[in-house]
């Protein structure tokens, strides 16, 4: 069972960013963390959580640590009863609030994985995406995490915005590979509605040939690629439970849960979620529905997925895929050999 937590807290809102995070509502932090408790108790009932059930934690967000470690320690103390032994227990993290402090307290309670947003070590790069730290603070962070023994350190990266060359891209890899990190998620930046950037023209670029000579080059810098925006030597054991469509648990405003053929939808806003956190829309996935994501979710990385679920016709396209060396077949399992066409594929197996 993998559980995810969400924080929607954040110190500041980037410019592309459409995630649920709120920067005015602060006040709400300690309510919010003990609603969580609720909808905790209410899951592990739902989910029939027992001893040694759960086997990884993701804290995302929003901004993970604009919560104080103290906030967090009844929701630990209620969710260790579940533990695996040997979990992996990640929390992402802004380099900004993510002090020794912070870094030490979340340790205690168990984090032995941190994913820090960096998105560049470009100063002028940092501002013109909104963050609110600099190359700099990025460095000490990552350098306080492992100093304090975070064995498993990932940074994120944007790519593919107006500024963005390769100069520019080259100094971010030289940056990250001099740090003692093992993993890194590199996105090329969306625009999404609602976003400060979304009333700007022309704030990214798709340029392919960059992404393509962008990605081997993080490949080339030590850290290998195991889904399209994913490279390390580590694997995070909780985004692989994802794309092998694991059941999960999904706790806070806007976090998703999914259990075999449905999906649970807790509250967006933070007040309607601490006011009912035991409240979720349920969304029924029909068979079919579970069979395409279990293809688009398996080509997007090294998971693949059986043959044995597609249909004959499906199966043949699979087969044409196979001679044009786009996607091959192993002990009856289907994995992509080109990760950046992935969609397409899928679109042409399942259309
Ligand atoms: C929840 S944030 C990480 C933690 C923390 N909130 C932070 O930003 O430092 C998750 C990541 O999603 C990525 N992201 C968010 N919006 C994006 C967008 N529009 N395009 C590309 N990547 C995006 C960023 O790389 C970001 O680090
Ligand atoms: S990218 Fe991270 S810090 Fe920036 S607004 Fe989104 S969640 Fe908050």
């Amino acid at each position: 069972m993998l559980l995810y937590l969400h924080i929607p807290f954040c110190d500041s809102k980037c410019f592309y960013c459409s995630f649920n995070s709120y920067v005015d509502k602060l006040e709400y932090k300690k309510k919010y963390m003990e609603a969580i408790l609720k909808q905790f108790d209410y899951e592990t009932q739902k989910f029939n959580i027992k001893k040694n059930s759960i086997k990884t934690v993701f804290i995302g967000g929003g901004t993970p640590s604009t919560v104080t470690p103290e906030l967090y320690a009844p929701f630990f103390e209620k969710i260790s009863k579940y533990f695996d032994g040997n979990l992996e227990i990640t929390t992402e993290a802004n380099p900004n609030s993510t002090t020794s402090k912070w870094i030490k307290g979340m340790k205690e309670l168990g984090i032995n994985r941190v994913s820090f947003g960096v998105q560049s070590f470009d100063n002028e790069k940092l501002k013109y995406l909104g963050r609110n730290h600099t190359s700099k603070s990025a460095v000490k962070a990552i350098e306080n995490a492992y100093n304090t023994g975070i064995e498993n350190i990932s940074l994120d990266l944007i790519h593919d915005t107006k500024i963005d060359d390769k100069k520019l891209l080259k100094n971010d890899i030289d940056m990250a590979k001099k740090l003692p990190i093992n993993h890194i998620s590199s996105y090329s930046l969306t625009i999404e509605k609602g976003t400060k950037f979304y009333n700007i023209k022309e704030t990214s670029k798709e340029n392919t040939n960059e992404q393509i000579w962008f990605y081997e080059e993080i490949e080339k810098a030590g850290f290998p690629r195991y889904e399209v925006s994913n490279f390390g030597r580590y694997i995070c054991k909780h985004n692989v439970g994802y794309w092998k469509h694991k059941d999960y648990i999904g706790i806070g405003a806007g976090a998703v849960g999914f259990k075999r053929d449905k999906r649970f939808y807790p509250h967006r806003s933070i007040e309607k979620y601490i006011s009912n956190p035991l409240y979720q829309d349920i969304e029924n996935i029909s068979k079919i529905e579970l069979k395409e994501e279990k293809v688009f979710l398996g080509l997007r990385s090294f998971v693949g997925f059986d043959k044995k679920i597609l249909n004959e016709k499906e199966s043949s396209k699979v087969d044409i895929l196979i001679k044009e060396k786009k996607v091959m077949q192993k002990n009856g399992k289907i994995y992509n050999l080109e990760y950046l066409l992935s969609d397409e594929i899928a679109l042409f197996i399942l259309g």
